[in-house]
């Protein structure tokens, strides 16, 4: 289907105009996008345009009702040159899964692959050079037809956009501090939270408001049922060292199953770590940390990398973890997998995909 990908260029880029040493997360976008529309059921007229605006019916049902999906990716520029993107086929996969859930047509992964790998070569000028910095990418599909019946969208629209970052929390804080929300939930069972969906964020973004105002970076999420089980934080699934074991929430359709989650989990199981995935509740975290035992705690997303975690705020107590310092397990974790993304360490799994000819 990529064999038709039409190509419009811009006659020229807005990269000089670019402040590349105040990169911010996501508020730059490179000089081009990838486009395509699904009508009559088929994706249609792939193409690689300059990003700018697009028109929209204010009818457009997605506005509306959220049948939006969208996916995270990064690509690197490593000191060897050579550009890589890290695990996209993974992303390509869950797209699939949040397409079923959101009645959203599927793409098929060889053509996302394509897409994106063709895009991110045509504004591979824009792929920052200096540690911690990345080009972001982000597919998006939603439906793209005005109607006001509660139904699937007809048409639908896929996009992919990239920006070059910098990382995803303030680097001058040396950890995360979350709220532990105990009110408000992210997901029930049998709900979207598997899924990468607008309207997960959105329902966010109070709770994520409260906990800002109170002085924290994130909310970490418990379960939709009773309020005890640990989720994930939104924009990273959560890790725990307690007593030298590493323990993450399992993957029970109520959290994103995360493309750095699984490098996490496969690293750290291969150098001897032993990993269980598992419900934890908060009140196992509050015993660890009030005997000692609990050691390390961080974040892991495609934007977030690795975080570690420094205060987890729960009915007025402050959990403290490791000094606010970032622990030796998530220290060494971090270098592995950004070594990995950068080309410096071996990359047993194959899971780069480097682009050619991109020395
Ligand atoms: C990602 O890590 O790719 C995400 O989509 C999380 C978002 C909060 C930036």
């Amino acid at each position: 289907m990529l064999s038709a990908l039409e190509l419009d260029l811009v006659p020229r880029s807005r990269r000089e105009d670019v402040d590349f040493d105040n990169l911010g997360f996501g508020n730059v976008f490179c000089d081009h996008m990838f486009s395509m529309e699904w009508e009559d059921g088929e994706w249609r007229r792939p193409r690689i345009v300059p990003y700018g605006p697009i028109a929209m019916e204010p009818g457009n049902a997605t506005l509306h009702y959220g049948q939006a999906v969208f996916e995270g990716m990064k690509a690197f520029r490593g000191g060897d040159g050579r550009v890589r993107i890290f695990r996209p086929d993974m992303n390509a996969r869950r797209l699939e899964v949040s397409c079923d859930r959101l009645c959203v047509p599927r793409v098929d992964p060889e053509v996302f692959l394509g897409a994106v790998e063709r895009l991110v070569a045509v504004d591979r000028a824009w792929i920052p050079a200096r540690r911690g910095e990345s080009l972001y990418i982000r597919p998006v599909i939603f439906g793209n037809e005005a109607h006001m019946e509660v139904r699937p969208s007809r048409a639908f629209r896929m996009l992919v956009i990239t920006c070059p970052v910098r990382s995803y929390f303030d680097e001058s804080m040396p950890a995360v501090t979350l709220k532990v929300e105990d009110t408000y939930t992210r997901a029930a069972p049998g709900g979207t939270g598997a899924a990468k969906t607008a309207g997960n964020y959105a329902g966010s973004l109070y709770p994520a408001e409260l906990a800002r105002r109170e002085g924290y970076m994130q909310v970490l999420w418990l379960d939709g049922v009773e309020h005890r089980y640990v989720e994930e934080v939104g924009a990273m699934n959560i890790f725990f060292r307690i007593d030298g074991h590493i323990v993450t929430p399992e993957l029970r359709g109520t959290i994103l199953p995360g493309v750095t989650r699984d490098a996490a989990i496969t690293l750290l199981r291969e150098n001897g770590h032993e990993v269980v995935e598992r419900r934890i509740t908060i009140d196992e975290i509050v015993e660890a940390s009030k005997g000692g035992a609990l050691e390390e705690a961080f974040g892991a997303g495609t934007a977030a990398v690795i975080s570690p975690v420094g205060t987890m705020a729960y009915k007025g107590e402050e959990i403290r973890v490791n000094a606010n310092a970032s622990g030796p397990v998530t220290q060494w974790l971090y270098d592995r997998i950004t070594g990995i993304q950068l080309g410096e360490r071996d990359d047993p799994h194959g899971w780069c995909r480097v682009l050619p000819d991109s020395r």
